[in-house]
């Protein structure tokens, strides 16, 4: 088994804890039997912009070519760069155009890092976020009239497709009939949303009835919010759109304090393209330079991305490495109140797998 895997580092600790991402991989690769072929990129990063005026090359799909896999460090340095357009002009260019319509974010209590909710032990919460990830909320239909006064007008509307929900909810339902608990939670608002998210709740029925081995319930979006920091441990599978899922993906990691070691997945299920893996932080520029970023988020990627790529072995053995790290001061990063710099932290994971 060979994988052509794209390596993108991107800005700030990208650039640092990328090389600890890939350092696990290779060793994971030693151990169950598979090779990485590797291509670099140095665009999607602010030093680019700098010499070339844009984040990549016009012909960046073409240099990127047709990889297993992308492996993304974080992109942004706002000194430079304004992040709308650091980002728009790379992340969010490769989900749209590679079409990665899922965006999968596990939220899971981990030894060793401090969990802000009270009572709660490593295995008591362990949930996946799926994010609808191309449409929805974010589109560019709308417009502004009689700007500057008091006529003023501003509109955007929200584009859901049948086809783009379907097949985040097919995701869903088929992701939890691999889960011990096989429950699917929608996140609505159709008491507010009166056209749109009724429409997404008939979606959610419709698949359900698909899947009569998988059971479900929907929340609204506001008290899902509130269910995520009371009740966390309730949730094995949380489906929303794309604004929604936003909030929640980011507000999961937060209720187990994860979010500095978070991963985050942005697929495409038919594999017509690649998907693309990269930790949930960004390129931290108050820390950059410094030796001391956590690579833990950049790692745990790869071992999502493993798992996409058939791999599950390599992936969960790569998980219990992390976990036996976490649970030790001397090799976890600062910000875990450890000691360990960035590569320390990288190289202990690499040894706890062998
Ligand atoms: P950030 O995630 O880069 O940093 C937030 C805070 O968390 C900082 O105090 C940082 O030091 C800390 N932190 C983040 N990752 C850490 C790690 N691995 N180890 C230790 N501490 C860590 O978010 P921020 O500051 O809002 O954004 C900085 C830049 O990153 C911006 O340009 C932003 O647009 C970009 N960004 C890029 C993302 C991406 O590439 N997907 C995602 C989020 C932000
Ligand atoms: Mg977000």
């Amino acid at each position: 088994r060979n994988y052509k895997i794209s390596v993108i580092p991107g800005d700030g600790i990208g650039k640092e804890v990328m090389p600890e991402g890939v350092r696990v991989l290779e060793r994971a690769a030693g151990l169950y039997g598979f090779t990485l072929d590797q291509t670099w990129h140095d665009f999607a990063n602010c030093d680019y912009y700098a010499r070339h005026g844009q984040m990549m090359p016009d012909d960046w799909k073409a240099q990127i070519g047709d990889p297993h896999a992308i492996f993304f460090g974080a992109v942004g340095w706002p000194d430079t760069v304004p992040d709308h357009i650091s980002l728009w002009q790379s992340i969010l260019q490769f989900r749209r155009e590679y079409d990665q319509y899922i965006n999968l974010r596990p939220v899971r209590l981990m030894p060793g890092v401090p969990c802000p909710l009270a009572g709660r032990e490593p295995g008591d919460i362990d949930f996946w976020v799926v994010r609808e990830n191309t449409e929805g909320e974010y589109s560019s239909v709308g417009g502004k009239m009689f700007p500057g006064t008091p006529r003023e007008i501003v509109m955007q509307e929200t584009v859901m497709t049948r086809h783009g929900t379907e097949r985040v909810l097919r995701y869903a339902f088929d992701l939890a009939r691999t889960r011990e608990r096989r429950h699917v939670t929608s996140a609505t608002k159709s008491n507010g949303i009166a056209i749109s998210m009724p429409w997404w709740d008939e979606r959610v029925e419709e698949m359900a009835a698909h899947y009569p081995d998988v059971t479900h319930d929907k929340y609204h979006i506001d008290i899902l919010c509130a269910q995520f920091v009371m009740n966390p441990d309730r949730f094995d599978v949380v489906v929303a759109s794309n604004l929604f899922g936003d909030i929640l993906s980011d507000l999961g990691p937060a209720c187990t304090g994860t979010i500095g070691v978070a991963p985050s997945a942005n697929i495409n299920p038919e594999r017509t393209t690649p998907s693309l893996f990269e930790p949930v932080h960004g390129s931290a520029p108050d820390i950059a330079g410094k030796g001391i970023a956590n690579p833990i988020g950049q790692i745990w990627s790869a071992a999502m991305m493993l798992e996409h790529l058939g791999e599950p072995d390599a992936a969960a053995a790569i998980m219990r490495a992390v976990e036996t790290v976490l649970a030790e001061p001397g090799l976890r990063t600062r910000d875990l109140k450890g000691s360990a710099d960035t590569e320390q932290c990288g190289r202990a994971v690499a040894e706890a797998l062998s």
